[in-house]
């Protein structure tokens, strides 16, 4: 058992790690405002502000044997490291790929990859502008000894984004369904309990290093009929290219009339290709997606939760032109 401290623990991956890390028995302490949302039953809340100077004064009164930070303000993140990193046995910063500054080549790894420039050492604030740059420099704030674990994109239930979600959510309901670029794309994400599981593993073994969090690289066309069998559902794919995405302003990756994961290639063919092998080597365990996309579904019909990308008649009008544009001599 450990005494496990997370500064965060109110938001989709905190409060997974809280869950777990209680699940396992260990004790459990979450410190944040508490405006992000619950804390993980069997988790202890404790409040902090740490964008005051001394918010973190009131943790410094108990021992903990590890750390989990999920912060992305550099400013934060110094002042944890402060206060409590030489005190800590075990530290972990959760970052993300968005640190790396090149996205286009394939198959790079965590320890020789290429970083952005930091924020400058003034900015406290990561916003979402200079979201991987700010990452790099809570990461240099951290320094040596500790385990960065630059997570991908995280999926699964409880999800706040909608963006994996548009996925089971879309597949359930069956028929033509449109997919972009290729079905030989490739995508990559990690299962937000898969990462919390091995984030906890990581704190009770005293893993360090620099390592991506995130599954291992798998073809969309694959992804999408794992999906679409897991939940029962009979679909068809029609696979739409770059350039008539574009001309028809379908966003890229998330958000409003978006499909969901899809990055254009090239530019983006070392985004969803990084590779895992160190991870997995150091424990990182994936479920199977046809799991992610079943609890998925199931966490979105209980909840109601939120599903972003196109819809119905978007995808309706987008297939409609598809074909038009096909049947043209
Ligand atoms: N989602 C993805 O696909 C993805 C991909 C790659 C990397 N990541 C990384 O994964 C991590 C995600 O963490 P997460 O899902 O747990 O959530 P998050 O939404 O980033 O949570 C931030 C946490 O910090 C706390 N916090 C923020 N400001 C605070 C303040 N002033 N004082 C005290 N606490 C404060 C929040 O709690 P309160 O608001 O309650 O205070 C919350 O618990 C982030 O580091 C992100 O960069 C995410």
């Amino acid at each position: 058992m450990i005494r496990l401290l997370i500064l965060g623990g109110s938001g989709f991956l905190g409060r997974a790690i809280a869950a777990c890390a209680a699940a396992a028995g260990h004790d459990v302490t979450c410190a944040a405002r508490g405006q992000s949302g619950s804390i993980a039953s069997g988790a202890r809340f404790v409040f902090v502000d740490r964008d005051d100077a001394d918010g973190l004064e009131s943790l410094t009164y108990r021992a903990y044997d590890a750390v989990v930070d999920v912060s992305r303000h550099p400013g934060q993140v110094r002042r944890a490291v402060a206060a409590l990193k030489g005190r800590t046995g075990h530290w972990t910063f959760v970052s993300t790929v968005s640190v790396y500054a090149d996205n286009r080549t394939p198959g790079q790894r965590a320890d020789t990859a290429p970083l952005r420039e930091p924020t400058a050492p003034q900015i406290d604030l990561g916003t979402e502008e200079n979201y991987g740059a700010a990452k790099v420099a809570c990461e240099q704030a951290v320094g040596e000894g500790a385990l960065i674990c630059r997570a991908g994109l995280i999926v699964g239930p409880e999800d706040p984004t909608g963006r994996f979600s548009y996925w089971p959510a879309r597949l359930a309901r069956g028929g033509e369904v449109l997919a972009p670029g290729m079905p030989e794309d490739a995508v990559q994400f990690i299962d937000v309990r898969d990462l919390a599981q091995w984030i906890v593993h990581a704190a009770q073994v005293g893993l360090t290093g620099v390592y991506d969090g995130i599954g291992p690289p798998r073809r969309r066309g694959e992804i999408l009929a794992e999906c679409a069998s897991a939940l029962g559902s009979w679909c068809t794919f029609t696979w739409v290219d770059r350039a008539f995405l574009e001309e028809h302003k379908v966003r890229r990756w998330a958000g409003p009339r978006s499909l969901p994961l899809w990055l254009p290639l090239p530019d983006f063919a070392g985004f969803a290709t990084r590779d895992t092998a160190p991870a997995h080597n150091a424990g990182l365990q994936v479920r199977a997606v046809a799991e992610t996309a079943r609890d998925t579904l199931g966490w979105l019909r209980a909840s109601n939760g939120p599903v972003d990308g196109l819809t119905i008649d978007e995808e309706r009008e987008l297939l409609a032109a598809w074909h038009a544009k096909l049947s043209r001599p």
